[in-house]
């Protein structure tokens, strides 16, 4: 049993009581039992849903594992998390998938949910055994961090999924027109001599997807694409299209791409190497708009750790990838907190991707599961990278001043996170 006092629900001033009990909400304004945490006045929401977050295990555990991962986005305000497969090996056996979700489970940070690989190895040729990897709790199929060149694999992947009534989610850009791209290609790539990354890549690519979508779709309805990280203007638009014909297609936008443009890389710094590019500022107005008149669907982080070795390697050789998974909740509210309001914020960052994948919209009703995240939507911190729970302690905003903190987050009524 847990009790939170002095908490606001969004859209009210009244102080309330939450008390939690078995990992649910038992109730509002009740008699304090229990434990009892002073929620200080802040502001209750179900916890944040992220759909896509590399947590690098297993294999890559230099870079981020389950437990800092998982520890991270609870300090970001999450409760659950979908894992991307680019990890070595692959998570593309229902064995691997089970012992992920054995190893999250017994941490007590934010929930796991991992996606497993659509293709063997993710190499693009063969379906990996998705019924089988539902069975063993795979959340979605992705081959993110590659790109799905064989058009009639995913098209096959897609008929499969939708047998399985599961999402496919990709990474949707060109690999022979991104070729060495390490950046967005237009007037700065040009003028700085770096190798571009054309929108085109995206546009043609998220194109050549809703085709195979729509070809589907007349033959027996709904296989469920979800385009991952969209950071065109024009792929938005196409996106937008497609929803228009009834489409069943979603797809996320990251904040990484709001926030931040090409202008970016006249650092050399690779901290800004991320796939897909950072865009222009005209995209980045775009994509808001499209959050604006419902077009995006949701936002996801891409939280994309690797080691500051491996970062502080010249842009050609990096690798691709921002890690913000603390801060991306008071990013967004800082930056955009007056245009979205909080209310729509939080839908984009709890109950939409939920509806996404066609899980239980989060509530704050009794009954519901007490994933909860206290924010302080008022006081002003800076953004220090040394104190993320993260292993990549390093972000493009470094010193930053922002708002939003979470202070409290937690999953099936167990602290998960509370801030010192
Ligand atoms: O920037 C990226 N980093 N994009 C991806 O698709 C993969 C990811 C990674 O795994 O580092
Ligand atoms: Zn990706």
């Amino acid at each position: 049993m847990l009790t939170i006092t002095n908490i606001k629900r969004p859209g009210s001033n009244a102080l309330e009581t939450v008390t939690a009990e078995n990992g649910v909400i038992k109730g509002w304004n009740l008699p304090p039992e229990g434990e009892v945490i002073d929620g200080q006045g802040g502001t209750v929401a179900p916890a944040l849903i992220e759909l896509h977050a590399h947590l690098r295990e297993p294999g890559q555990t230099e870079k981020e594992d389950l437990a800092s991962g998982l520890a991270a986005a609870a300090a970001g305000g999450y409760g659950t998390v979908v894992s991307m497969p680019n990890t070595s090996p692959v998570v593309d056996e229902p064995a691997l998938v089970r012992a992920l979700i054995e190893k999250a489970g017994g941490l007590g940070f934010a929930r796991l949910k991992p996606a497993a690989a659509l293709t063997k190895g993710q190499q693009g040729e063969q379906l990996a055994e998705l019924a089988f990897l539902k069975e063993a709790g795979a959340a979605m199929f992705t081959d993110d961090g590659r790109t799905n060149e064989n058009a009639r694999v995913l098209r096959l992947g897609l008929e499969y999924a939708r047998s399985l009534g599961m999402v496919v989610s990709v990474h949707a850009e060109d690999a022979s027109l991104r070729a060495d791209g390490v950046m967005h290609e237009g007037p700065v790539s040009e003028e700085l001599g770096l190798p571009g990354n054309p929108a085109a890549a995206e546009a043609a690519r998220v194109a050549r997807d809703l085709e195979i979508v729509a070809q589907l779709c007349q033959h027996g309805g709904g296989a469920r694409l979800h385009v991952q990280h969209l950071s065109t203007a024009r792929a938005l638009d196409l996106v937008r299209e497609a929803k228009a014909r009834g489409l069943p297609v979603t797809c996320e936008v990251c904040p990484h791409h709001l926030t931040l443009t090409d202008e970016a890389l006249r650092s050399f710094d690779a901290l800004y190497k991320v796939a897909p590019p950072l865009r222009t500022q005209a995209d980045a107005e775009h994509l808001l708009a499209g959050l604006l008149d419902g077009t995006v669907d949701c936002l996801a982080t891409d939280h994309a750790p690797h080691t500051r070795a491996e970062k502080e390697r010249d842009l050609l050789e990096a690798p691709s990838g921002i890690a913000y998974i603390e801060l991306a909740f008071p990013l967004m509210w800082t930056r955009f907190g007056e245009r979205l309001g909080l209310e729509k914020l939080l839908d984009l960052m709890t109950q939409a991707p939920a509806r996404v994948m066609g899980w239980h919209e989060p509530t704050l009703e009794p009954g519901a599961p007490a994933d909860l995240v206290i924010l302080d939507l008022d006081t002003e911190r800076e953004v220090n990278p040394a104190t993320f729970l993260s292993k990549a302690k390093f972000t493009p905003w470094a010193g930053e001043t922002l708002r939003g903190w979470p202070t409290l987050t937690l999953v099936g009524g167990q602290v998960a996170y509370r801030r010192e």
